[in-house]
């Protein structure tokens, strides 16, 4: 087994690297990746300013919020503990079904996840327009810090939600499309979709990039899916939180955490048959600790698109 600080024999690891702006964000921000759920408000748009319901619904929050935990630095850190507190006690209910490498949310049927997973957009759009241009700017630094995608032209963006890394991806000139359950209204980047149940035929993508792992309810057939989609020699991009024992907890929309990181990646390799081409420490964005790994399908004509 390999570490995230050393690497196996064939795999490149690289520093961590971390924009400066997370390091700036205040401690009492939202969790590290955007959220989601179903589109009863206005569309998104980048830059745009927050309506007065919007405006409204935070200001209540402020107040019930100092009404709490009170106000200052000791009002903040009394908010996270608590959060933590009730994330800690949500995940040793029977909501959460414990294996030894896996845990899982209980589901009464694949209907019930797919609408617990559609149904979050609503409740935290507001965040994702005050988030948009840090967001953005993450996900460029992630695509254009990872060397092996230089290779690829098309990127499949998995639970893309909004969008933000599919628009990170076209400006660093990639063609890219994101698919998500809820895309939300009017999104010209992201079509409505299942990643389960991908509709590209097979072999048409040269990379597939997904930080949602976390919501997937059957890992094999999400595997088998992006296996079938991705070209011989194609990369699968997986940004990873850490593991429920390394100090993630789940919130109310996460469906699968893994136990450990790095066996995770191992587990993904064995199920795929992809190799680990790298993995590399993304430090944090908000909340939470981030890896990214890149694996690649074999195959007998492992080659990059640009070789003929
Ligand atoms: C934490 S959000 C991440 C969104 C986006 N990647 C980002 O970073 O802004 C997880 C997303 O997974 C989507 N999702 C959950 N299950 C899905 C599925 N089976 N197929 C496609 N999308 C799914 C949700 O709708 C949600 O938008």
């Amino acid at each position: 087994m390999f570490s995230i600080g050393q690497a196996k024999p064939g795999v490149q690891l690289k520093a961590a690297s971390r924009i400066e702006q997370d390091q700036k964000q205040p401690l009492s921000s939202p969790p590290p990746k955007p959220e989601d759920g179903p589109q009863t408000q206005a569309p998104f748009k980048a830059g745009r300013s927050p309506d007065l319901s919007t405006r409204a619904r935070k200001i209540l929050r402020r107040l019930a919020n100092i009404a709490r935990f009170g106000v200052g630095e000791g009002g903040r850190a009394r908010k996270r503990a608590a959060k933590v507190a009730a994330r800690e006690a949500a995940f040793d209910t029977e909501t959460w079904q414990h294996q030894s490498d896996l845990a899982q949310r209980s589901y009464a049927s694949y209907a019930e996840y797919l609408e617990h997973q559609s149904s979050k957009l609503s409740q935290v759009e507001h965040r994702l327009h005050e988030t948009y241009e840090v967001d953005l700017a993450e996900f460029r630094r992630r695509f254009a810090d990872c060397e092996p995608l230089r290779e690829a032209r098309n990127v499949l963006c998995l639970a893309a939600r909004l969008g933000t890394e599919v628009r990170a991806l076209h400006d660093l000139g990639f063609f890219a499309v994101g698919i998500d359950l809820n895309p939300g209204k009017d999104n010209d980047c992201v079509l409505k979709g299942d990643f389960h149940h991908l509709v590209f035929p097979d072999g048409t993508v040269d990379a597939v990039y997904c930080n949602s792992l976390d919501h997937v309810m059957d890992l094999e057939k999400l595997l088998g899916e992006i296996d079938r989609v991705l070209r011989s020699g194609g990369l699968f991009v997986a940004d990873l939180l850490q593991g429920f024992e390394e100090g993630f907890t789940p919130g109310r929309f996460e469906s699968m955490i893994w136990r450990n990181r790095e066996e995770f990646i191992q587990e993904i390799a064995q199920r795929s048959g992809f190799d680990v081409v790298e993995v590399r420490d993304l430090g944090h964005h908000r909340r939470d600790n981030w890896a990214q790994v890149v694996f690649r399908k074999g195959g007998p004509e492992c080659t990059s698109p640009t070789t003929t």
